[in-house]
């Protein structure tokens, strides 16, 4: 139990450290405010524990579940030690709370972070790290590359409230209340709170900070503001619905395996990089649903994505369409297109050449199976080759395709044909110029 002393001297001691002026005007609204103004806090969500996140009053003694005062072993007068994850894994382990995220990080179908590689499967939110405080802008300008759970919640507001989906993105869920981000104006600025969830990832994941760099194209870190941007051609719909409302794309968003996302739809960072357990295998329609709960703290798959997605490594000679390459993809779009190899018009894609070479090329080409490298591949195509980077095409390797529509954007391994400065798609004309697998296409016509 805290008494009201103990909470005034957890009060004295914090307004000491440097960001007193803060620390003094949060803890008056901890404590004048039993509420944060405009959280709804539904009630049923919590199960038979007892939820410490707010609700609270002058003499609360919720505080010291997570503070205590003379033994206090943490920064900033936290009961355990450092990292921070110890003091919310008291409790969200299977023990004290419903969500049970210590099980999360003890998941052994994650692999470890590679960064040698680029290759990452967490948020690191259990290692030690420069992590001060979340309320506090720690990342503009500087590469502080660290995730703490203090960064992406706020411990004091954190709440039960459903993300909202609206025609500018998706509206920040409870479990994000009161935490701050960087926003979408050109150049990002702080903001705290978020409104958006987005805005969370923007803090971390724009030019608002820098990030780690890589030679190699499919391994570099872009700034997911200049790609989600709306006044690009083509990009995929976080901040703004899509550019594209034809039909074949209206179905091909009917058919997917989990969503039925439309051309009007925003959808979220976390459809795409979310909690991969939520997903049965084979997916079960609607399960979770577009607004569940789908934090991206690990994954069993690259780049923390909710399914698998094989972008980097090309196919070898003789290996057959296998659905689980595109997992991902196939949660939104219908699979179908993918394994017609008649390359006849179908109504659910504008590309009747998808199954050809998705399934049908076996074979064909005597590359490497590096698609950082010119002139590789030698099977069947992945959807990376002519989709390069899925964020958009602001970002194409070939300069030349940043500007397409279609989200098309071809490959460091496709080449331009002999004299033309990058491999050309021409939407109105329906013809490819460029040379793939070692196949020309000068032009080929679909
Ligand atoms: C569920 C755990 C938890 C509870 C309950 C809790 N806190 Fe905190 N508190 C934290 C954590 C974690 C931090 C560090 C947050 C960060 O890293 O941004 C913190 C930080 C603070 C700070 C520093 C300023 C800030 O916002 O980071 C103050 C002051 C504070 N808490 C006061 C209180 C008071 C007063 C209460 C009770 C009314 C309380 N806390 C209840 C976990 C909690
Ligand atoms: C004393 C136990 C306890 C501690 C310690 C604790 N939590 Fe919680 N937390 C809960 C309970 C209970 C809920 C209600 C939902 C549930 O049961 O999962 C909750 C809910 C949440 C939610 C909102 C979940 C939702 O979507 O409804 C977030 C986010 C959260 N906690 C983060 C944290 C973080 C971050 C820490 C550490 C700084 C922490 N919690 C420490 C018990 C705790
Ligand atoms: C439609 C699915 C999808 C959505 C939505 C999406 N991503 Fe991604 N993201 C991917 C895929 C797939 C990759 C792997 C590389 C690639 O193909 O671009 C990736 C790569 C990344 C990477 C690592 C590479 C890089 O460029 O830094 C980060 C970070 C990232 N995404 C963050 C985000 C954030 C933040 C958002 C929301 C603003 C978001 N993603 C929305 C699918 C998605
Ligand atoms: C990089 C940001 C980030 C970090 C770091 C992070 N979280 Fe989350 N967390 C999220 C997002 C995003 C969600 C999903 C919100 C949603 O879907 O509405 C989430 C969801 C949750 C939830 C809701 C319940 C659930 O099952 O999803 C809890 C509880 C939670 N996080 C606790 C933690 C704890 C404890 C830590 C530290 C070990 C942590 N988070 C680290 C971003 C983060
Ligand atoms: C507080 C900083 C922070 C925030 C906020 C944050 N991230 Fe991250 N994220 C990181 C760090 C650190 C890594 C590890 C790799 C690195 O340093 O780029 C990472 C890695 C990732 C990766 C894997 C990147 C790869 O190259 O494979 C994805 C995807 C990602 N984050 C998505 C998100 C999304 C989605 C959000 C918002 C819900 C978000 N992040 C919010 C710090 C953050
Ligand atoms: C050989 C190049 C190529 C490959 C490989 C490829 N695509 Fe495409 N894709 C295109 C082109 C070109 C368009 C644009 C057609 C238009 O808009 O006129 C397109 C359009 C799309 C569309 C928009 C809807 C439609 O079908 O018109 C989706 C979704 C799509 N592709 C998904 C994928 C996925 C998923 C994969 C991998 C399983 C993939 N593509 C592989 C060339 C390719
Ligand atoms: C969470 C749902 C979701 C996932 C997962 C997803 N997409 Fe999409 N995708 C959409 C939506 C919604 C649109 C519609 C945008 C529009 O109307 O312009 C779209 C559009 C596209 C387009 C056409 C873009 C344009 O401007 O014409 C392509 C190409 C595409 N997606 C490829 C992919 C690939 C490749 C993957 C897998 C890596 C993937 N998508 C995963 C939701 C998703």
């Amino acid at each position: 139990m805290t008494s009201a002393g103990e909470v005034a001297w957890l009060l004295r001691a914090m307004a000491l450290a440097r960001r007193a002026a803060l620390v003094a005007a949060l803890a008056l609204a901890v404590l004048a405010g039993a509420r944060w103004p405009g959280v709804g806090r539904p009630a049923a969500a919590a199960g038979p524990f007892l939820d410490p996140h707010g609700g609270y009053t002058a003499t609360a003694d919720a505080c010291a579940t997570c503070h205590r005062t003379h033994t206090g072993a943490g920064g900033g007068g936290l009961n355990r030690a450092a990292p921070q994850s110890n003091v919310c894994f008291v409790c969200h382990n299977g023990t004290g709370a419903n969500s049970n995220v210590a099980s999360e990080y003890s998941d052994t179908n994650v692999p470890p972070n590679d960064p040698a590689t680029s290759s990452f499967y967490a948020h690191p939110a259990t290692t030690l790290s420069t992590h001060t405080n979340g309320q506090v802008d720690e990342f503009a300008g500087v590469l502080n590359r660290h995730a703490a759970c203090g960064d992406c919640h706020n411990p004091h507001a954190a709440n039960a409230a459903a993300p909202v989906q609206t025609a500018n993105g998706w509206l920040a869920s409870g479990a994000l209340a009161k935490i701050s981000g960087a926003n979408a104006a050109s150049p990002p600025a702080w903001v705290n709170p978020i409104t958006y969830e987005d805005e969370l990832c923007r803090k971390c994941h724009s030019s608002y900070t820098l990030q780690l760099s890589y030679t190699k194209a499919s391994q570099q870190k872009y700034d997911v503001g200049a790609e989600f941007d709306p006044a690009n051609t083509s990009y995929h719909p976080v901040e703004a619905p899509g550019r594209n409302a034809s039909s074949a794309l209206q179905q091909s968003l009917a058919g997917g395996k989990l969503w039925n996302f439309t051309t009007s739809s925003t959808i979220r960072c976390v459809n795409c990089h979310g909690n991969y357990r939520l997903v049965g295998s084979p997916a079960v329609p609607g399960t979770p649903p577009g607004d569940a709960r789908l934090a991206p703290h690990t994954s069993r798959y690259r780049g923390l994505l909710i399914a698998n997605y094989r972008d980097r490594d090309l196919k070898p000679a003789n290996e057959l369409y296998n659905s689980g390459d595109f997992a991902l993809c196939f949660l939104c779009h219908r699979e179908a297109p993918f394994t017609d190899v008649s390359g006849d018009p179908r109504p659910d894609t504008n590309y009747p050449f998808h199954g050809v070479h998705i399934s049908g090329i076996r074979g064909m080409g005597a590359g490497g199976l590096e698609i950082d490298t010119a002139g590789a591949g030698q099977g069947n195509a992945i959807c990376a080759e002519c989709h390069f980077r899925t964020h958009g095409t602001a970002f194409a390797p070939w300069s030349a395709n940043r500007t397409y529509p279609g989200d098309v954007n071809f490959a460091p391994d496709v080449q331009p044909v002999s004299g033309a400065a990058a491999p050309v798609w021409d939407r109105a004309a329906r013809t490819c110029t460029l040379v793939c697998h070692g196949k020309s296409h000068n032009p080929m016509r679909y």
